[in-house]
């Protein structure tokens, strides 16, 4: 059987990384990478790192406005699915390139498999939100992460024979490539101590496409680093709209080129606690029972925020201090961590027997 997989950014790599392997095993697997993130350190070395073989397809789409981007990557991806014709296709979570892969797939009557299918910010201003329940409702196959995805797609008229609720992939991959850290000389090089420090991390367009939102970035961040070290690996987008604002980030602060997957899971390990708007680091902080004060109005990852072992602390800086306060005390840090939180084993093996059953099974009826 054949399983074309389609990908564009780094979290996309990184939940691919876990079946990957199996995947090229067990099917005729083709991978699709459309070139949404194309930097070295936002791509290549994302495959280095986690020892995955290159796509068979690179499209080399680059950057662009969100229609243009998504519909260039639309164009190209159907020329390569005529050809191909696959038995399903493969897409993760919410980017525009599991939208436009999920786009294209189901008008040429190919199943969708949508990898983290489910989850919600109930907040149609962000782009992901759109590209989410679109991918979705393209899909013949929601592997959700959790209960309260599960629970979404439900009330959004899914049949529950569609869904199937596997776990979080993300832990998945952290849990075994958390072993490689411990050679990581990423502190030494920023000059960093164990649990002295503060990660921060911010590229979601509601934090960044207004010079207001980011100045609240800005300002806390400033804040921040004078009680404690603080560590911002930029992403691109974050670097150029700071540079078209003309907004400038405390030199006190280490601004640092985004990491390496591995350098970057060594930063969230010796951490004191982390401030992000990313999806991905949300649940990889847990991983290593670290708290995260996330930098948004909502989160998809409720479970975490419900429990207390995230704290949805806004993007305001009145707020994002308030917290960042209380996480400087011991005391609470501490509380925090002691909160228990249970991880789902082996989703890969899981959401590899799915797939397989639904494309030797499903697909053929
Ligand atoms: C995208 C996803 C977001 C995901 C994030 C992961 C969408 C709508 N958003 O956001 O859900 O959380 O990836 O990081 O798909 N750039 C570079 N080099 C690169 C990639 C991007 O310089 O390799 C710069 C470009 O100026 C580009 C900007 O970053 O315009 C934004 O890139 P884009 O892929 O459009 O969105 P992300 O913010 O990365
Ligand atoms: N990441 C990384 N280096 C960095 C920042 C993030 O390797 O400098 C990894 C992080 O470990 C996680 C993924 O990138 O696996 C998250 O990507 P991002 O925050 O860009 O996207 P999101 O998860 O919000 O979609």
């Amino acid at each position: 059987m054949k399983l074309v997989t389609i990908l564009g950014t780094r979290p996309e790599i990184v939940k691919l990384s876990p079946t990957l392997p199996i995947f090229d095993k067990i099917f005729e697997h083709i991978i699709i990478h459309t070139g949404q993130h194309y930097d070295y350190n936002m791509d290549k070395i994302f495959f280095e790192q986690l020892h995955l073989r290159d796509p068979d397809y690179n499209l080399d789409i680059g950057s662009g406005r969100q229609a243009e981007q998504t519909g260039k990557m639309m164009m190209k991806i159907e020329s390569i699915l005529i050809n191909v014709k696959p038995d399903a296709v493969l897409v993760f979570a919410d980017p525009n390139t599991p939208l436009a892969g999920a786009l294209v797939a189901s008008k040429l009557h190919i199943p969708v498999i949508h990898f983290e299918a489910g989850c919600r910010s109930f907040n149609k201003k962000m782009p992901e939100e759109i590209n989410r329940i679109l991918t979705d409702h393209c899909s013949d196959l929601l592997l959700a992460p959790d209960k309260v995805a599960y629970d979404n797609l439900i009330r959004e008229g899914f049949d529950e024979k569609q869904i199937h609720v596997v776990g979080d992939i993300v832990f998945d991959a952290t849990n075994r490539n958390k072993q490689f850290i411990t050679d990581s000389k990423i502190l030494e090089k920023f000059g960093l101590t164990d649990n002295n420090y503060v990660l921060v991390t911010i590229h979601r367009a509601e934090n960044t496409a207004n010079k207001e939102s980011l100045g609240e970035i800005v300002d806390f961040v400033k804040y921040l680093s004078s009680k404690i070290d603080v560590v911002f690996p930029l992403h691109p987008r974050t670097r150029d709209t700071l540079k078209s604002f003309g907004l400038t980030i405390d030199p006190k602060i280490k601004v640092i080129e985004p990491q390496g997957y591995i350098e970057f899971l060594k930063l969230i390990s010796s951490s004191r606690f982390i401030v992000t708007d990313s999806g991905g680091v949300q649940e990889e902080a847990v991983v290593f029972n670290k708290c995260c004060l996330v930098a948004r109005n909502e989160t998809e990852w409720t479970r975490l925020t419900d429990i207390g072992k995230n704290i949805l602390a806004t993007n305001k800086k009145e707020n994002l201090i308030k917290w960042s306060d209380k996480l400087l005390n011991d005391d609470e840090l501490n509380r925090i961590k002691k909160i228990s939180f249970e991880f789902e084993n082996d989703v890969s093996t899981k959401v590899v027997n799915i797939i397989k059953d639904f494309m030797e099974n499903d697909i053929k009826k």
